[in-house]
């Protein structure tokens, strides 16, 4: 590929996820009242047992101290991201703030809702589609995880 049909591509790209953007926003893909319960979703856990998701949401609430806030372990996620994969920045917009936020709410999201794992499967299967659409691939997910893993590290050092 030349780089004026790279340079192409990458614009393409950026106009899908502004207008990917818009719609996340204006569907709300983080609704924060919610309702429903966790039962009878069929979810399993890594040994086969039923997931139990209320489990993993104390485990998780009391040790997130070590490292919160938010914020600034996504800002050390795409710092090791971008860091590890310079060709991934063009994807994301200059300005990260509002990536940074939107991130944060989605990390809540998930935290608030371990509990009730139908609902964080339909939210999460359509920022899936969503991400699709972006082109965005497995193998980024694996990097993604990566950084995700470096910036915990990053914050809660031994622990
Ligand atoms: C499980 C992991 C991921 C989660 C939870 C996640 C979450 C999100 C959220 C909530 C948004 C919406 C942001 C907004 O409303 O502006 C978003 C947008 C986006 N995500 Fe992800 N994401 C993940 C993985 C990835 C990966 C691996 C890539 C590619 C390397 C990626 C690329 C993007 C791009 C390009 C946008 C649009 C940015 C823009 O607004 O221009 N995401 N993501």
């Amino acid at each position: 590929m030349s780089a004026e049909d790279g340079n192409y591509h990458a614009l393409l790209a950026r106009h899908d996820a502004m207008r990917l953007r818009r719609q996340m926003l204006s569907y709300g893909t983080f609704p924060g009242a919610s309702s429903g319960s966790g039962s009878g979703t069929g979810l399993r856990g890594p040994a086969g047992q039923p997931y139990d998701g209320v489990a993993d949401q104390r485990t998780i609430m009391r040790n997130l101290d070590l490292v919160a806030p938010f914020e600034e372990l996504i800002a050390h996620l795409y710092q090791a991201l971008f860091t590890r994969h310079p060709s991934l920045r063009s994807l994301f917009p200059a300005e990260m703030a509002f990536q940074q936020a939107h991130l944060a709410r989605a990390f809540w999201y998930l935290l608030e809702h371990l509990d009730r794992p139908e609902q964080i499967t339909a939210t999460f299967t359509q920022l899936g589609r969503d991400h699709r659409k972006l082109g965005v691939r497995p193998a980024q997910y694996a990097a993604f995880e990566t950084a995700l893993c470096e910036a915990l590290r990053i914050r809660a050092g031994e622990h």
